[in-house]
């Protein structure tokens, strides 16, 4: 990152002391800021732009793209976690409804990291990738990004508030789901304790599930960059024999579809099964 004023110079206030790109001839098309304002003390966008690499460092132009997509995700990750320690103490309290708001609001949070990597899917190009690749350390690998491992580690305490904040209601998950389904075939209402319950069990569910879409993409990212999708014969070229797309630290693509398909609360998602086979099971007597 560059000063205007040189490394460590000191603008008044109000004058820019930074410049994203120094080397651009055209006053008005330089990238300033700095200002030391109230706005930039408060938000640390300063601290935060001095982050990136510097425009004439880059190996590539859409390296730019590729660096602030994965930083807004860790910072969303982060986000997330922060937003998700407070649905347990919330749950911890009994305040059912606060913490559906605040889950709700975390699946929104995967809503953007998703749109991070639609971004990445239809605007990087499989060439500018490889040439980013060239210049990447061999053990540089998503496995250590602190936002997906902390992420990981986190489902399982979340998931025992959940399972202690309805059974201290003298039920279980399973007992939740099974009345829910009972209530909507008999047209019953459930208790406000259930009815919350209930809405609860449906936002952890979304939660679970955009995380899943994310990691599905991802894997597409993976196939559209590297290869490994099945299937992937090309008509006229000799068979590949047996190539595996490889990660930089030389691990099959397969990997990351084997993590993909694993969900954040596995027992909730044999739920549906439970309850598919109880309703659709023959009653007594071979009648319907
Ligand atoms: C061109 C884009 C990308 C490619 C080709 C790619 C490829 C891969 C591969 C092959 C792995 C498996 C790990 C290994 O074997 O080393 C992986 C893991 C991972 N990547 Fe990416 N990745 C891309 C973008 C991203 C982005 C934008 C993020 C967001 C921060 C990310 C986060 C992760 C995480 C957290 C893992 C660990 C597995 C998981 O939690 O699902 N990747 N990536």
């Amino acid at each position: 990152m560059s000063s205007i004023y040189g490394a460590g110079g000191s603008g008044r206030r109000g004058e820019a002391t930074a410049v994203m790109n120094p080397s651009e001839p055209e006053r008005a098309l330089r990238y300033v800021f700095g200002r030391g304002s109230a706005y930039e003390a408060e938000i640390g966008v300063s601290e935060a732009l001095q982050v990136l690499t510097d425009e004439d460092e880059l190996v590539h132009p859409d390296q730019r793209m590729f660096q602030v997509v994965h930083l807004i995700t860790e910072y969303l990750w982060y986000t997330m976690h922060y937003e998700l320690r407070r649905v347990m103490a919330a749950l911890d309290r009994n305040e059912r409804d606060e913490a559906r708001v605040l889950l709700d609001r975390v699946v929104t949070m995967v809503d953007a990291q998703v749109g991070m990597l639609k971004l990445l899917l239809r605007h990087l190009t499989q060439q500018s990738l490889l040439v980013m690749r060239m210049n990447l350390p061999n053990d540089a690998t998503g496995l250590d990004s602190p936002g997906g491992s902390n992420l990981r580690k986190l489902a399982v305490p979340l998931w025992r508030r959940f399972v202690s904040a309805v059974e201290r209601e003298g039920t279980t998950v399973v007992a939740l789901a099974r009345l829910r389904l009972k209530a909507e075939v008999e047209r019953t209402t459930l208790s406000p304790v259930e009815q919350e319950l209930g809405d609860l069990y449906d936002s952890l569910h979304a939660f679970d599930q955009c995380v899943l879409e994310w990691r599905q993409l991802h894997v597409h990212l993976a196939w559209t960059q590297l290869g490994g999708s099945p299937g992937g014969a090309v008509d006229g070229e000799a068979p590949v024999v047996e190539r595996e797309a490889k990660s930089l630290r030389g691990r099959p693509v397969s990997d990351l579809e084997r993590i993909a398909s694993k969900p954040l609360f596995p027992e909730q998602w044999g739920i549906p099964n439970l309850l598919f086979d109880e309703i659709t099971a023959e009653p007594a007597g071979g009648e319907r």
